[in-house]
């Protein structure tokens, strides 16, 4: 039986900081943004945008294409919780009215949850092929101001439906997986903002990625020259450069720039205008694999490396379905991307401090466009509002 991602969608926040901005501001030469991490642009959420309207907004063009009462489960993979009991998730399923016979569940391992997701939603279809499974990775990636992070900052949501004759791709059985209890990025209980050992982090992600590589060989006995298309997870395009030239290196493999430019490149061109959006990051880069690739990829096997720090990363391999293009959704990406607005670095900073989340009584100002959106707190709890819905 075959079991994958039938339909996906991604959305991103209203407004963007460009790094030429960033890097004016803080006197620092722009080529360290563009050539020396490999970023253009980040999104950046407003007060009104959490990951719950994020990913209302990737996932209701999903459900205008199916019966929504069909979805038997939400996986709702993110690191940007908006509760610490009830998921964000169930705050999703009343938004967007989907069935009472449905289980909801949030899922967290910094940014690898969204592969976690796929897994268990693959194995549930498996054993039940009624079911029609949503995965959403949704996140916001926030640092302290003046840090080494802070030009890494985006955020994104991936919605994905899992279901047995999938029209996208087949996730294919069997991955290689690993586990490492290191301290590289961390976000304790009380803080808004991650704390990282930059220069580690990028150590352990690529020591990661060997690991699953070498697993995921002996599991499923697939090599490099198998497989076709490379998406990994993107903290900063150059991250992903350098995860590719570890693996052609690790692999003793013979290839060309054009070869490694083909088998990379257009699963950046999305990440490099959004930032990173944590677990969201690895399937913005598929999304801009399927947009942005021109030739019928029918057949052709794309590798998906997940790694989320502190630490846990999986590798794992699809086979892209006939017609997959009928079912793309490019326009609403490509739209939502250049429609953005441009902050000043003074507007960044003031949507960077305007969170009131931990006010027992706030009204948002209307920043996000909607459709969907935080509209306010009332005695701590969050009030959404589907714009649509009041015109
Ligand atoms: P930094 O110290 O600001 O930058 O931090 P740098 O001085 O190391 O410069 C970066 C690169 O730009 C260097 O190249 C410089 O040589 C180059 P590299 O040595 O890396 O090849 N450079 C220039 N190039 C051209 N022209 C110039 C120029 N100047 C400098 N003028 C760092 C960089 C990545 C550490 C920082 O951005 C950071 O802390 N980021 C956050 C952590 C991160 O993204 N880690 C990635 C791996 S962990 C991960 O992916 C998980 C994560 O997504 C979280 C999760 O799992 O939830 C983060």
């Amino acid at each position: 039986m075959k079991v994958g991602i039938d339909l996906i969608h991604f959305a991103t926040a209203d407004f963007y900081l460009g790094l030429d901005t960033f890097a004016a501001e803080k006197g620092t030469e722009l080529d360290k943004y563009t050539i020396g991490i490999g970023q253009e642009k980040m999104s950046i959420a407003p007060p009104d945008e959490d990951v719950v309207s994020l990913a209302a907004k990737a996932t209701a063009p999903i459900l205008e294409q199916i019966d929504r009462n069909q979805i038997s489960a939400v996986m709702f993979a993110t690191e940007t919780g908006v509760d610490q009991s009830k998921s964000a998730g169930v705050f999703l399923h009343g938004l967007l009215k989907l069935s009472k016979h449905c289980r909801v569940i949030e899922l967290k391992h910094a940014c690898y949850s969204g592969a976690a997701g796929i897994q268990m939603a693959t194995a549930m279809v498996k054993a039940n092929p009624k079911e029609k499974i949503l995965v959403i990775a949704a996140d916001i990636a926030k640092y302290d101001v003046d840090t080494s992070g802070e030009a890494t900052q985006g955020c994104g949501a991936v919605a994905m439906l899992i279901t047995e004759n999938p029209r996208v791709i087949e996730i294919e059985p069997g991955s290689g997986y690993f586990t490492d209890d290191v301290m590289d990025f961390w976000r304790p209980n009380h803080r808004t903002t991650a704390l990282v050992d930059g220069k580690y982090s990028a150590k352990v992600y690529l020591n990661s990625l060997k690991q699953t590589w070498d697993h995921f060989t002996e599991q499923t006995g697939r090599t490099f020259d198998g497989i076709d298309y490379f998406c990994y997870h993107i903290p900063f395009t150059k991250m992903a450069e350098k995860a590719h030239k570890t693996l052609v290196k690790k692999v003793g493999a013979k290839l060309d720039k054009a070869k490694f430019d083909t088998q990379t490149l257009p699963g950046q061109i999305y990440n490099r205008i959004v930032g990173n959006s944590y677990s969201a990051s690895l399937f913005i880069s598929f999304i801009s694999l399927l947009d942005n690739v021109k030739d019928d990829l029918q057949g052709k096997r794309v590798s998906f490396f997940s790694y989320g720090s502190g630490c846990v990363a999986e590798f794992f391999t699809g086979i892209m379905q006939a017609n997959y293009q009928s079912v793309l959704m490019a326009e609403s990406h490509q739209h939502q991307i250049a429609k953005r607005q441009a902050l000043s670095y003074q507007q960044y900073l003031d949507f960077y401090h305007n969170t009131d989340d931990e006010q027992e009584n706030t009204v948002y100002a209307n920043h996000n466009s909607g459709p969907f959106r935080l509209a306010a707190i009332e005695g701590y709890k969050r009030i959404y509002e589907n714009t649509d819905e009041m015109e």
